[in-house]
């Protein structure tokens, strides 16, 4: 079944709000929303006025996870088309969000089941609300965290956290969440927006090919032995200089060495294009 308006995007500010958009459906995943997200994030890939992503879903749900009936039960007979779709729905949410060019945040707004923890884990930070309930649900309908999902719990959870709450699938709030390293903080549902605007805007004033060279940095060092995640800093260095015609010296550094401000306190003001 194809469907659109799956997803929406906003752009306000130099972020750009991307919302789950199937709020009948809690915003399981289906195929056509998988097919969405996937245009969606090319186009934010190269479009110039956002330079924050935020994912969030419609409604009281942030993401019921997998569609359980059109992906797992109308896909079951038709092979090629279910890897299609499987194959898009890993890239966006393990590889796509992960190494996006720009910072990405994961807006957790209500329900987060299953595959949704991969959007989770995929962006660069989350923050929830509270009230949010969180669950690894598969348990309970005799399946298990397949898919990214087991990969994703195991880059951000403590071996304790992670089985227990994939053996048990019982639920938990956005406190427990932060506990657990899950997300970052949780926030009272009232004022979740606001706390997470406020963070996309503090890195919007950053300059973006130092902010994609951090995330690019962090995330490939995790999977590198020491040595090659040394060489790997400075090549890096070496790109992001010629990326941006060398400003983090003599502006960045330059700047400050004159006095004009001081980098352990704030960003430097050319970056606040
Ligand atoms: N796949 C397909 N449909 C889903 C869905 C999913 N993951 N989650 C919710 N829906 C659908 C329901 O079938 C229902 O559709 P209908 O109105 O056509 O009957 C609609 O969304 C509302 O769901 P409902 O269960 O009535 O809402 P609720 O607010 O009482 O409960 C949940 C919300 C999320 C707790 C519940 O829907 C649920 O347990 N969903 C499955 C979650 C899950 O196991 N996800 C892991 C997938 S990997």
């Amino acid at each position: 079944m194809s469907e659109s308006n799956t997803i929406l995007v906003e752009i306000e500010n130099a972020v750009a709000t991307v919302t789950l958009n199937r709020p009948t459906k809690r915003n399981a995943m289906s195929p056509s929303l998988h097919l969405e997200m996937a245009e969606t994030l090319e186009k934010l890939r190269y479009e110039k006025t956002s330079r924050v992503i935020v994912v969030t879903g419609a409604g009281e749900s942030f993401c019921a996870g997998m569609d359980l009936k059109q992906f797992f039960v109308d896909l079951k007979d038709n092979p090629p088309e279910f890897d299609r779709i499987f194959r898009i729905a890993t890239e966006w949410r393990f590889r796509t969000l992960r190494y996006f060019p720009k910072p990405t945040i994961a807006m957790i707004n209500g329900y987060c089941f299953g595959g949704a923890f991969s959007i989770v884990e995929g962006c660069d930070l989350a923050f929830a609300a509270k009230e949010a309930t969180f669950g690894l649900s598969e348990i309970n309908f005799k399946h298990y965290p397949g898919g990214s999902v087991s990969k994703s719990l195991a880059n951000l959870l403590r071996p304790r956290d992670a089985l227990f709450y994939a053996m048990t699938g019982r639920t938990f709030k956005g406190d427990r969440a932060a506990e657990i390293g899950l997300i970052n903080a949780a926030y009272p549902l009232a004022e979740l927006k606001k706390e997470v605007m406020a963070v996309a805007a503090e890195l919007a004033t950053k300059d973006p090919d130092a902010l994609s060279a951090a995330k690019d940095a962090y995330r490939f060092s995790l999977e590198m032995s020491a040595e090659a995640a040394l060489n790997y800093a400075a090549a890096k260095s070496d790109q992001l200089s010629m990326r941006q015609n060398d400003s983090w010296r003599s502006e960045g550094i330059g700047d400050f060495l004159q006095g004009k401000y001081r980098p352990g306190l704030a960003a430097h003001k050319s970056t606040d294009k």
